[in-house]
């Protein structure tokens, strides 16, 4: 029997049309005890609308490792490696990210200070602050007015040695009540988006690739994006823009020479699309803050040059002009009507395609508002696929 599901609410403003498949609320079925059948009706319905919620569900930490790693049995360690953050404490991700003693592979994140936690005595958590990140932070006058920002849009992936994760489970066990809050996006757009409290907030990456002009849509399929060694430690001194989407250039990335041991080998050089494995449509997948350099094939024998940009391929590699291109890429992916903004409630499972979106987490809460999320991702078995052969030809 079919499992029976119904649209994510859509917010006002939101886009209806290019919002339509994404998201779906899964009802009267429990993540950690599907079916065979059931498992692969999940799997086709995650890969066909990129993030999945089953509410009010009670799921251990041994029932959230197992269906995430349903999704690439072959995959054993977190995404970032158990028990460590990309590989030292210098890591930004560091402070974020408790490992729960029993299961490894899931992390305990939230807010405030958690006592006999699946094994764990204390644990203090700190919901990220944009101010810890961006170059500029919001007034504490408009923090109390209700205006916060997006931290950092990105995908769940260490970007160095091992594989992006396919999939990945957020589970909301404690969610504090509090008011709405305004995203401000301080562009110069004037763009801002009401959101609940600590939202979790999306955008499909399908639709950032389906809503660029042509010229760069040829671009995109034709390029690919080298990381950083070590890209979270490499950042670890860099400041955001006032959106979260990327990083501004002020020389304070590390020099290599800084960064813990690394080699060429580990470096990741990724597709800018990711091909979906159900849909076949492309999702332009970058974590803009941790690329180092595109590079970029020449057109195909017999495309169109009018209007081509890099119609021969180049490298680029000034790290300026890296993140001015792909922010003119991936800025327009995150309008206001095109982001999805989760609205927590206790005991909300929420599962994502992690190679098919981008997400952030969103807001400000004061320290006796205490959340506790259980997060799981595993390094995957295999490296996204690209565009097909067919698809350069298409796009190029
Ligand atoms: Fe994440």
């Amino acid at each position: 029997m079919a499992i029976e599901t119904a649209p994510f609410p859509l917010a006002p403003g939101a886009d209806a049309a290019k919002m339509q498949y994404f998201g779906r609320v899964v009802k009267d079925v429990h993540p950690g005890k599907l079916t065979p059948e059931q498992l692969e009706e999940i799997k086709t319905l995650l890969y066909q609308h990129d993030a999945l919620l089953f509410p009010n569900v009670v799921v251990t930490p041994e029932e959230q490792y197992a269906l995430t790693k349903a999704f690439d049995p072959n995959s054993e360690s977190y995404g970032h490696g158990n028990n460590k953050t990309g590989e030292t404490k210098k890591s930004i991700l560091h402070p974020d990210l408790k490992t729960i003693p029993r299961v490894p592979q899931v992390q305990l994140i939230g807010n405030g200070t958690v006592y006999n936690h699946e094994g764990l005595a204390e644990a203090k958590l700190k919901h990220p602050h944009h101010k810890t990140f961006h170059a500029d932070a919001i007034s504490d006058e408009d923090e109390k007015a209700g205006f916060t920002r997006y931290y950092r849009w990105h995908i769940d992936a260490a970007l160095y040695d091992l594989e992006p994760p396919k999939v990945t489970t957020l589970y909301g066990l404690k969610v504090p009540g509090g008011e709405a809050q305004t995203v401000r996006y301080d562009d110069g757009t004037g763009d801002e988006l009401k959101v609940p409290l600590g939202t979790t907030a999306f955008v499909s990456g399908a639709t950032m690739f389906d809503i660029l002009p042509r010229e760069l849509q040829s671009l995109a399929v034709r390029t690919k994006v080298r990381y950083a060694p070590h890209p979270y430690v490499w950042m670890a001194p860099a400041r955001s823009n006032t959106t979260g989407l990327g990083l501004l250039t002020e020389q304070k990335e590390l020099q290599t020479s800084e960064l813990p041991e690394w080699s060429e080998d580990k470096i990741k050089t990724l597709p800018m699309l990711w091909k979906n494995p159900v849909t076949g449509r492309l999702h332009y997948q970058v974590h803009p803050s941790g690329a180092a350099a595109l590079e970029i094939a020449p057109l195909p024998a017999g495309a169109s040059r009018e209007n081509a940009l890099y119609p021969d391929g180049a490298t680029i590699d000034d790290l300026g002009k890296v993140r001015e291109l792909l922010y003119k890429m991936q800025r327009p992916g995150i309008a206001p009507p095109l982001v999805y903004a989760h609205d927590w409630k206790e005991n909300d499972f929420v599962l994502f395609h992690n190679r098919g979106v981008l997400h952030t987490v969103v807001g400000a809460f004061t320290p006796d508002q205490v959340r506790a999320f259980h997060q799981c991702n595993l390094a995957a078995s295999s490296t996204p696929e690209g565009p097909t052969e067919q698809d350069v030809l298409q796009y190029a």
